[in-house]
């Protein structure tokens, strides 16, 4: 057994003096620049959230003196079932086999790219050599091209830097379901030589982050690149698959999350603007949905448990209909996109209500005795002590509000959902609680909506703005969940379609 703590400050030591005794130009022709530890271990740490609840196998295909290796075993608190290090340069190769002689680890003095697999592994993670395509020898780039082109399908540029033919060449060593895990350089998803990459990424494997550090924040103070992590997983992705783009921050917490459908990343050029985070106006000359729409959060009553009855409670407790206005269940309970009406109140199956009323309680008792138990049967449970109903004169009074004819829930879980964000008709006179965003058209548009087949396509229009223009208007929360705010759907941009009405 060996200590951790230790063997990690002793392989730090040993590549602060390695790298000292090495020029800067023979550094960046062999693409040496080592990740810092807190780096690597953040990326490990991220990675063991994805990884099986069990012990799992490694392999650094460009191993220096073994950070990722030293960052996994922290980050994970043992030593992977099996370690394998490929470290073409003996400079740092010999003293690293050395420094890792005291774990399982086997660490290989050869060139990773002309090695063939004898075994799979469960995850790969490594900073690559970042050596420009100058550097490459030309007989080496027509090897390494037909390498890349028999193994993907994919012909790769001769300006390719090094690190592009590491990350398409390495997955042949991945187990099924397997983890890749990549600090490069950014340019792979600006540039043309990029393209290969960029392929190769959205088709051959199901690439699940991009995390972009801050271009101001370098990782590799002599190195002068600015780097982002790629994770992927080797598997072919679904048609409905989504990434995700974060950026600043560290990849453990970013400062800016969105995800991009897998759609998109085909068939959008350049990768970077998915980081943006404003999105572009999708045509539209410009306008926003607040050009359009006033868009309101539903009521908040201040406890659905008292103020929403179904048809049942509300018959059992004999409450008179003038207290009460169909309202639409929570999001999860309406499936549907088009909501139909059954004389105004949804024709949704189960019939929610909800019960408000401006009388005071003296009249209630007097005229309708059934209602005024119901809100005394309220003031037993503190219903009128919370804080939204102590605020409201009488307490029982909820804020009035027409239908909207297009409401949105305003939460959308799931990086692999196709929509995060629905828009549904209401052609019923329901209003809806705050789990909701209710669009009211603005005047003049009001006017042209109030014919059925323009509403309609407004409808489809919505539902046809891409989620990640939504997602990027809007939050992303960890664990992949979207909230829209109103005022961020008022900003999000129009497209053609509802202009054109
Ligand atoms: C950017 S450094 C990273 C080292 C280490 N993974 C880290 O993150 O600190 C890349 C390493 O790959 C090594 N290398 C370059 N070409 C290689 C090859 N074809 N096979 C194996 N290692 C290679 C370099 O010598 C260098 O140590």
């Amino acid at each position: 057994m060996f200590d951790e703590t230790d063997i990690e400050l002793r392989r730090d030591e040993l590549q602060h003096f390695l790298d000292a005794q090495k020029s800067h130009s023979a550094r960046n022709e062999m693409g040496q620049f080592a990740t810092p530890f807190p780096l690597a271990y953040d990326i490990m740490r991220f990675v063991a959230g994805l990884l099986p609840n069990r012990k799992v196998s490694f392999l650094e295909p460009a191993f220096g003196t073994g950070v990722f290796l030293s960052a996994f075993i922290r980050a994970i608190g043992r030593e992977p079932a099996k370690a394998l290090g490929f470290e073409i340069d003996p400079h740092y190769c010999s003293p690293a086999k050395k420094h890792w002689s005291c774990t399982k680890a086997e660490i290989k003095c050869s060139d990773f790219l002309h090695q063939t697999p004898d075994q799979l592994f469960d995850l790969i993670a490594t900073n690559p050599p970042y050596t420009r395509h100058h550097h490459i020898s030309s007989e080496d780039k027509v090897w390494l091209q037909k390498a890349v082109l028999s193994e993907t399908g994919i012909k790769i540029s001769g300006l390719a830097g090094l690190y592009c033919h590491f990350l398409m060449l390495s997955t042949k060593w991945l187990a099924p379901d397997g983890l890749s895990c990549w600090l490069i350089p950014c340019e792979f998803m600006d540039v043309n030589y990029g393209v290969a990459v960029r392929r190769y990424l959205s088709e051959n494997v199901e690439l699940i982050r991009i995390h972009r550090f801050n271009p101001e924040d370098l990782q590799f103070a002599d190195a002068l690149v600015s780097s982002c992590v790629v994770v992927f997983r080797n598997r072919r992705p679904s048609e409905r698959h989504r990434v995700e783009f974060s950026s600043g921050g560290s990849i453990i917490s970013p400062g800016h999350m969105r995800t991009v459908s897998i759609e998109t990343l085909r068939q959008n050029g350049k990768w970077i603007p998915h980081f943006s985070k404003r999105p572009k106006a999708l045509h539209a000359g410009g306008k926003t949905l607040g050009d359009y729409f006033f868009v309101k959060r539903g009521i908040a009553t201040g406890d659905n448990g008292f103020f929403i009855l179904d048809e049942e409670s509300a018959l059992r407790h004999n409450i008179p209909s003038r207290f009460l206005r169909p309202i639409l269940p929570g999001p999860r309970y309406v499936k549907v996109d088009r909501i139909k009406s059954d004389n105004g109140i949804p024709d949704l199956g189960r019939k929610m209500f909800l019960f408000s009323c401006d009388l005071p309680k003296e009249d209630l008792r007097k005229d309708y005795p059934t209602v005024w138990q119901y809100i005394c049967d309220g003031e037993a449970r503190g219903v009128n002590e919370g804080y939204i109903c102590s605020r409201r004169t009488p307490w029982y009074s909820c804020e009035k509000r027409d239908a909207a004819p297009i409401v949105v829930p305003y939460m959308g879980r799931g990086a692999d959902g196709g929509r995060l964000f629905r828009f549904i008709l209401n052609e019923s006179d329901a209003i809806t609680t705050n789990g909701y965003l209710m669009l009211y058209p603005k005047m003049d548009f009001a006017e042209k909506l109030k014919n059925r087949t323009a509403l309609v396509s407004v409808w489809k229009a919505l539902n046809g703005i891409p989620p990640e223009t939504l997602v990027s208007s809007g939050r992303t929360y960890g664990g992949g969940l979207h909230k829209l705010e109103p005022r961020e759907l008022m900003r999000a941009p129009a497209c053609d379609a509802i202009s054109g009405i």
